[in-house]
């Protein structure tokens, strides 16, 4: 297994919309070990998903994992979870308050609305068909890894850009304040 560099804003790649995956393609050895590198990748830079476009890959891949992330010590853990050509079906109109940062976007976090339940539907990596309900943080983060399947980036939901602030910044000014309201959401949803 290796770890590849993870494409940075700026790179088109990032704004191109994923392709679909074939189950022949996904049984394929190497799409298999892609995906082992894409886990170890996500692992290696405490990312809690990583997409496969991330890497410069534009097949319709996802990885979530949520275990002792020193990025985001306050979401709640969740088992490896690989999505293949990932949908979300239902999705709550409903919405908390989030504040995300990306492996993407460097030294940079902002406020943004997240749907608070959603149902994504996708193949797991051997191609059996999964249904994942998921609420509060989790769904969050699948929401910020399909959106990158999409092209898009957690950046272009940031209504207020006053909200935008380096790593630093967050901890010393906006840390508290959050860490208040998301331990209040993570015990709604959990
Ligand atoms: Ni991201």
């Amino acid at each position: 297994m290796s770890v590849i560099p993870i494409r940075q804003i700026g790179d088109p790649v990032l704004r191109r919309p994923a392709r679909p995956v074939s189950r022949d393609e996904l049984e394929s050895e190497e799409c298999q070990r892609f995906i082992d590198d894409l886990v170890e990748t996500m692992r290696d830079a405490n990312g809690a998903g990583l997409a496969a476009n991330q890497v410069g890959d534009e097949r319709r891949i996802c990885a979530i994992e949520i275990a002792d992330n020193p990025r985001y010590p306050y979401k709640p853990p969740h088992p490896l979870t690989i999505l293949v050509n990932p949908t979300m079906d239902w999705i709550s109109e409903e919405t908390y308050w989030n504040n995300e940062g990306c492996l993407s976007v460097p030294d940079l976090r902002g406020d943004l609305h997240r749907s608070i339940e959603v149902v994504v539907t996708a193949w797991d990596r051997t191609g059996r068909p999964t249904e994942h309900r998921l609420r509060g943080l989790t769904a969050g983060t699948a929401q910020h890894e399909l959106d990158h399947l999409d092209g898009k980036l957690y950046i272009d939901r940031v209504e207020d850009t006053t909200t935008l602030a380096t790593w630093r910044e967050f901890d010393l000014h906006q840390r508290e304040r959050f860490v208040t309201h998301i331990r209040k959401v993570v015990e709604e949803t959990t």
